[in-house]
């Protein structure tokens, strides 16, 4: 996608007359601080595992010292990582609209590092480890892991309180998704003027529903995805580009003078 490419004027006028904004955001928004998607092929140790199959409680009472692991690596790669000109053009939306709501599939914590509050982690967070039996939480220690090249198997470690594994704090296929956060979601997205589904694949439910709730709703609905999704139809805008170059232009644009 050019640079110079105007912005669609439908997204500039909805976004300055909008007083409830909705971002989704998926792993897209995080491919280009170097996180991996979920559709992309693993590397190293992972190599010969679909991501899926590796993120969920089946795979965790199986083999949980390869789950511990992958989550590690992911982990220590996030904390490797820095917030792109996505995250931070997200941030600054906050600041411009009166009514923002961030949800983000994603459990890293790079918007928050970009600046965004309040952030709607449907899918859990990497930093917030509990206990499997008893639900106690975790914190890691500091730092960024020191794993081997390509990652490693690691041990989890035991609850302190009742001795059972400690699990990963991110939603698992199958799962549900965490009370509070899924039903601000909801009413975020039924209530919304403008509604963008940026950097994800909108294949994992119930967060693609969101869109659908937001496209009932009337709301301006926005995606941005360099590739097609089963959405490209129903949205009202589905731009094709990069969410790093796409984001921040639709920023300057609507908010030239501000
Ligand atoms: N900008 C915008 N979108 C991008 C970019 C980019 N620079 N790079 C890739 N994408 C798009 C891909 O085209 C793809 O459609 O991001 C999407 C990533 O899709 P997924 O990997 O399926 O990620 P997501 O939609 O977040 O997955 C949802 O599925 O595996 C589970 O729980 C996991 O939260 C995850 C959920």
């Amino acid at each position: 996608m050019s640079d110079r490419v105007a912005v669609d004027a439908r997204i500039v006028s909805a976004l300055r007359a909008a007083r409830r904004v909705v971002i989704l955001t998926g792993a897209g928004v995080s491919a280009e601080s170097g996180v991996p998607t979920f559709r992309d092929k693993q590397t190293g140790l992972w190599e010969t595992f679909d991501a899926a199959e590796l993120a969920t409680p089946h795979a965790f009472q199986r083999d949980p010292s390869l789950v511990w692991g992958w989550y590690e690596w992911r982990r220590a790669t996030v904390l490797g990582a820095k917030p792109n000109s996505a995250h931070r053009a997200i941030a600054t939306m906050e600041k411009l609209v009166p009514h923002f709501t961030l949800i983000t599939q994603n459990v890293d914590d790079l918007h928050e590092r970009a600046g965004s509050t309040g952030v709607l982690h449907l899918h859990g967070q990497l930093s917030r480890p509990y206990c499997e039996v008893c639900h106690h939480s975790y914190d890691h220690p500091e730092g960024i892991p020191d794993l081997p090249q390509g990652g490693a198997r690691i041990e989890p470690p035991r609850c302190g309180a009742c001795g059972a594994m400690i699990r990963p704090g991110v939603v698992w296929f199958g799962e549900h998704l965490p009370d509070v956060a899924w039903r601000s979601a909801c009413e975020a997205a039924k209530h919304c003027d403008v509604f963008f589904c940026c950097g994800t694949s909108s294949v994992v439910q119930p967060a693609a529903s969101l869109t659908d709730m937001a496209i009932r709703a009337g709301a301006t609905t926005i995606q941005i995805n360099p590739n097609a999704t089963d959405y490209d139809g129903s949205v009202t805008v589905a731009i094709q580009g990069p969410a790093g170059i796409v984001l921040p232009r639709i920023v300057a644009e609507t908010w030239r003078s501000a």
